[in-house]
């Protein structure tokens, strides 16, 4: 995910894949502070614009959370969201109020019976980092390594199940000068210890991956069938979409209840 004059910057590629549509980002801040994790967001945002045939991208960092929605939607979005929150565009570093005619009335949808997905959780544990911008350049060299260079197995290693096996998963974000780092314990072994920060309590995150097929762009609900039965139980979680699938990272505790949990929305569903 990268802004325009991002994108603009890369080298045009055939081999390079770009989804459709320009997604704009939001944000939630409750009393002027970012929220963290998606289950304080489930009610008020995510399953909102889901009844709404929204459909969005998430991406949770060390920080908070930021939910991607196509351009075109936006006015949807608003509508959906107006009654229960205030709405601002930042305008060169102002925050300007959006304020919408509430006249038409929009259709919502019931999100039950919505396509479920099948989820895998593998063995291995993450943690949620961040670091000092300052500090960047130091490990800049082994982020590289572990990005490009450390996940190539041998082409002939047998084919696995991923259930139970540890899955290569790492997440970079530098947003707004902010660093976000998701990294399994193994990999964060290669970094010195004293750069990288987390939460004092320094907890460990299990991970659940959705979807057996690729999910593509088009599809709403798969954040909210995920998100809502998670804040109905109180878990905190971190999601993360990517070009293929959804992650949920939850504490290491709670995974078997996390995988109970949604296997009852199978159970539910069908
Ligand atoms: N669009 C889905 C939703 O509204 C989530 C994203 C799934 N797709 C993906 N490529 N990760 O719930």
């Amino acid at each position: 995910m990268l802004d325009e004059e991002g994108f603009e910057e890369l080298a045009k590629s055939d081999f390079l894949h770009v989804a459709e549509n320009t997604w704009r980002v939001l944000n939630v801040l409750s009393n002027g502070v970012q929220t963290g994790g998606i289950t304080k967001i489930a009610k008020s945002v995510i399953g909102p614009l889901a009844e709404h045939n929204v459909s969005v991208l998430m991406l949770s960092t060390y920080q908070t959370d930021y939910i991607l929605v196509r351009e075109e939607d936006l006015p949807m979005v608003f509508h959906t969201l107006l009654g229960e929150l205030n709405i601002y565009k930042e305008e060169n570093g102002d925050l300007v109020p959006i304020l919408i005619d509430e006249s038409d009335s929009v259709k919502t949808r019931n999100l039950f019976g919505l396509t479920v997905h099948p989820v895998q959780s593998p063995e291995n544990k993450f943690c949620i980092l961040t670091l000092d911008r300052d500090t960047l350049p130091s490990i800049s060299t082994i982020i590289l390594e572990v990005l490009f260079y450390s996940h190539i197995s041998p082409r002939d290693s047998p084919v696995t199940s991923h259930d139970t096996e540890s899955f290569h998963f790492f997440a970079f974000s530098l947003i707004d000068g902010y660093i976000s780092i998701v990294m399994d314990t193994e990999t964060k072994k290669k970094f010195p210890a004293d750069l990288l920060l987390t939460s004092s309590s320094g907890e460990l995150w299990r991970m659940v991956r959705i979807g057996g097929q690729p999910l593509g762009f088009d599809e709403c609900g798969i954040v909210a069938q995920i998100a809502g039965p998670l804040a109905n139980s109180d878990m905190s979680a971190y999601y993360i979409s990517t070009f293929n699938f959804d992650h949920v990272l939850v504490p290491e505790d709670d995974v078997s209840c996390v995988i109970e949990l949604l296997n009852k929305r199978q159970a539910n569903n069908s």
